[in-house]
């Protein structure tokens, strides 16, 4: 879990609402105008006892009807322009307002984009996700309301005492008495509100977490009948989350109680002791109700402070959340810079420029090399320098999150694919074949060795310019809510209909053609109205769409039937000539299709050769190959949430690799 429980005492709910600046400048003047037109409407209505004052001492005293009459229009009208300039400050800061969330939503949706895959597999989603609205609408509502107010109240406080102390100051002193004891109750309130605040939004969070995991994976829940168990752990979370509100309310009413409570005492007193003054002739009729009212209209800014101060706490608290992600450094490419990214760097990211520093001094070199050597078309069994296709050279790796004493996932690689080779990587589950392949597009970075392509290093490209030249697909065929066009044509930047129908080809997948609208067909979220075999279909014409120099297939075929697969073997192979291309494979069928085989072991590369080579003396080898070995149960099930059957290493597995 993320650093999720700040302690109160390394926050300062000011401090933490400051970062909001740089979002709140550009509507800086609205907000700061919206402001002045309240604290005026807020100070017309404190005018309105002072007419009071003047109409009971003059024209009521009088018996001036026309007087009264006078009086009531002056309070008609400022009764008006303080709706008016309420109305008037609304407006100003409806449109700002939703502004500045719609920036703050789409600064975190780019930034969750560029954050490492690393990153995405320590935060739960519903984290990201509460975080993206609840949190950002909760500082919309905050910078519209409850930041103006305080200031508002805060003035109109101020002016009110002003005000009161003039008229009489003995009767002021009685009603200023409160505030000491109002101010420490807040002070205690802010402490304790602060942390149950924190506490409520992150239990939203994991709650959306929990409606999301089952959304997705409503199939395994149902067919494994689990739709009981899996609403009590639900209804358990909703319960905490019920209590922490619970909490909140308790806090409420406690403040608002006292800060309702010791200001009417406080008015009361001072009701008495000014009846007694008017009694004794000390003070004008007028004067008392002049000022009584103008009590009475600094109620609502003083009971108001309670649930400012709570709102505050909350968008402090929102705040928080929302630049604990923000501050997480995203992947950067500082070719210029050997120190990699070092600053903004949250506290549980752990920054990795290792790779980084050592690939930036070798990336000029590398570049010499290619453009001097031959870089373009060597013929597959030609003879190379070994620097040209993809070289893995010492590569190491380890998961960010693993335990430091733990073996590496990877160690000592070395491989080398000669330009135009295919080669098939072989291995045990586990053994690290996935996360081979993630290194190429350096969805993680290795954390020792370099891998080049054509003898440039990765770790010196952009990784936009890496990503060109890299196509995947995975073993999990993942497909957005888009058309299936739309969803091939993501592989590559400025494909045309040619080069959709050639891929679709060699995929096999012309079964899109027969869909109810073609290549326009939407498939639903994650594509899931589409069967197993067709999403991985999909995914490799997403893969082969771009025509890339580097293909990194990771058991691409495995919910094809045999005879499909043959199809797509057939065609694949004119592809994979083109290509330097690793690809993942568990049957032999799919081992055909390469140069050369690599085997995976624990880790480590074992052995290197041709299929007929590993199979005569690698006996791991043979027996991965001869389906009796502990993978074989995997090509019976490719995907346990199509099948329903479920293998559960398996399922956790592809849980994981989500
Ligand atoms: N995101 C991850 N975080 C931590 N460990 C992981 C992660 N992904 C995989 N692993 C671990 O790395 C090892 C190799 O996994 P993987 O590369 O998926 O194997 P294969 O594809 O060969 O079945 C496994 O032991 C797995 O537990
Ligand atoms: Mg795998």
């Amino acid at each position: 879990m993320p650093e999720k429980h700040v302690g109160p005492k390394d926050r300062s709910t000011v401090r933490s609402l400051l970062r909001l600046w740089p979002y709140v400048k550009p509507v800086r003047g609205r907000l700061f105008s919206a402001a002045v037109v309240a604290v005026v409407a807020s100070c017309v209505g404190l005018v309105i006892p002072l007419v009071l004052k003047w109409m009971v001492d003059g024209p009521v005293a009088d018996r001036d009807p026309g007087g009264v009459w006078l009086g009531a229009l002056y309070l008609l009208l400022l009764g008006l322009a303080e709706a008016v300039l309420f109305g008037l400050r609304r407006w100003l800061v409806a449109r700002p307002m939703a502004g500045v969330e719609a920036a703050m939503r789409a600064d975190l949706y780019r930034h969750l984009q560029r954050l490492p895959v690393a990153f995405h597999d320590r935060w739960p989603s519903g984290q990201l996700l509460s975080r993206a609205t609840t949190d950002l609408m909760l500082l919309r509502m905050f910078l519209a309301f409850p930041l103006i107010f305080l200031l508002v109240n805060g003035t109109t406080i101020l002016v009110g005492f002003v005000i009161l102390l003039m008229q009489q100051w003995t009767l002021g002193l009685v009603l200023l008495t409160p505030v000491v004891p109002l101010v420490i109750v807040c002070a205690l309130f802010e402490t304790k509100y602060s942390a149950v605040a924190r506490r409520a939004q992150d239990q939203v969070g994991d709650l959306t977490t929990v409606v999301e995991e089952s959304v997705l994976g409503i199939r395994i829940i149902k067919g494994f009948g689990r739709h009981r168990s899996q609403a009590r752990a639900f209804r358990a979370l909703s319960e905490r989350l019920r209590e922490t509100e619970l909490g909140k309310a308790r806090l409420l009413a406690g403040i608002w109680a006292v800060i309702t409570t010791v200001p009417e005492l406080a008015i009361g007193a001072a009701l008495v002791l000014g009846t007694i003054q008017v009694a004794d002739g000390g003070l004008s009729a007028g004067t008392l109700v002049a000022f009584l009212s103008t009590a009475l209209a600094l109620r609502w800014p003083i009971e108001s402070i309670g649930f400012l101060l709570a709102m505050s706490q909350e968008s402090a608290t929102a705040t928080e959340r929302y630049f604990e992600v923000m501050d997480v450094a995203e992947e950067r490419d500082d070719l210029s810079e050997p120190t990699g990214p070092a600053e903004a760097t949250g506290p549980t990211e752990p920054t990795r420029t290792a790779g980084a520093a050592g690939a930036t001094r070798t990336a000029g070199a590398a570049d010499e090399a290619r453009t001097t050597g031959a870089a373009d078309g060597v013929p597959a069994d030609g003879p190379t320098d070994g620097r040209e296709g993809m070289v893995f050279e010492g590569v190491e790796f380890r998961y960010p999150d693993a335990d430091p004493r733990s073996a590496p996932v990877l160690s000592r690689i070395d491989l080398s694919i000669r330009p135009g080779e295919t080669m098939a990587l072989v291995g045990a589950t586990g053994s690290g074949k996935t996360t081979l392949t993630a290194l190429v597009p350096r969805l993680y970075e290795a954390t020792a060795g370099r891998i080049t392509l054509d003898g440039r290093d990765i770790a010196a490209m952009s990784r936009q310019e890496l990503r060109g030249l890299v196509s995947v697909a995975f073993e999990e065929p993942t497909l957005f809510s888009a058309t299936v066009g739309e969803n091939v044509l993501m592989g590559a930047d400025g494909a045309g209909q040619d080069e959709l129908r050639r891929a679709l080809a060699i995929a096999q997948a012309d079964f899109v053609h027969d869909l109810p609208d073609g290549i326009g067909t939407q498939v639903g979220e994650q594509g899931l109205s589409l069967s197993g075999g067709q999403r991985q279909r999909l995914a490799l014409a997403r893969a082969v769409v771009g025509r890339p120099r580097f293909l990194v297939l990771d058991d691409p075929l495995s919910a094809l039937d045999v005879h499909t697969e043959a199809l797509v073997e057939a065609a694949l192979r004119q592809v994979l000539e083109e290509t330097t291309a690793i690809v993942v494979a568990h049957r032999p069928s799919t081992v055909m299709l390469a140069d050369r085989v690599a085997l995976l072991s624990e880790g480590r590369i074992v052995a290197v050769g041709t299929h007929q080579e590993l199979l005569r003396g690698n006996a791991e080898y043979a027996r991965l190959m001869s389906g009796d070995g502990d993978d074989a149960e995997q090509d019976s099930f490719p995907d346990p949430s199509i099948d329903g059957r479920l293998v559960p290493d398996v399922a956790a597995e592809k849980g994981r690799t989500r």
